[in-house]
């Protein structure tokens, strides 16, 4: 008698324990997971794309002045990014051509416990970007917004930094992606856009980091 009730306790215990993991499992997965929205603020149509370590590019049409894609990056987006260009092309291949002459909005989501965010233009700057934290912002290290905007993009982009043409219609910086110290060329880019990644090793103060769950925007002129 005493050994069947301790039979029949046990698996009732050992269903709530698995019934538990599973609600358990299901909170962790949708608390982890984040979402990126990209808006369009900018008064003409844009091109923008996203790519990962794990996925190839992907590119969508916005509309000026409201166009947005959300997109699901789940609780695991490691190198991923997100640049623009100018027009409705849409296609990958014209995504890819543009990515150097391009800032980038950088992330690595899901890297226990802390997503890390940037904005570099290491490679090139061709459209106002601003990153937002929201859902958890003020968690975490440097949870917060990101921003960089340059008016006119001919008018700035002196020597060494040369503009880029189409399809990005940026301005090159010369020396971001091989210096190691801030140069004339990547110090142009720094003073107009001080919370940005401006050379490869340019990290202090530019890596934004909120807790994993929190969602983002990548908004294109702000
Ligand atoms: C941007 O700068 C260029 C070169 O100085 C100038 O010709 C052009 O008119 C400017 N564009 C705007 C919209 O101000």
């Amino acid at each position: 008698m005493a050994s069947h009730t301790g039979i029949g306790s046990r698996m009732i215990m050992s269903k709530s324990v698995t019934f538990m993991a599973t609600c358990l499992l299901v909170l962790l997965i949708s608390v982890d997971a984040s979402t990126i929205n990209i808006k369009n603020q900018c008064p003409q149509t844009i091109t923008a794309c996203s790519a990962s370590q794990s996925a190839s590019t992907a590119c969508y049409v916005l509309g000026g002045g409201s166009g947005s894609q959300l997109i699901d990056v789940g609780s695991n987006w490691p190198g991923g990014i997100v640049w623009g260009f100018p027009g409705s092309s849409g296609n990958p291949v014209d995504g890819n051509n543009a990515k150097p002459q391009a800032n980038l909005a950088e992330f690595t989501i899901g890297a226990s416990g802390q997503d890390y965010y940037d904005i570099s233009v290491v490679n090139a700057y061709n459209l106002p970007m601003q990153i937002d934290a929201i859902g958890r912002a003020g968690s975490g290290t440097n949870c917060g917004t990101i921003q960089c905007s340059i008016p006119n993009v001919t008018s700035f982009c002196q020597p060494p930094n040369t503009l880029t043409g189409g399809p990005g219609n940026g301005c090159y910086n010369h020396d971001g992606p091989n210096t190691g110290a801030p140069t004339q060329g990547t110090q142009a880019f720094k003073n107009v856009c001080p919370e940005t990644i401006t050379f490869t090793t340019d990290t202090t103060g530019t890596v934004y980091g909120c807790s994993t769950g929190t969602n983002y925007e990548v908004v294109f002129c702000y």
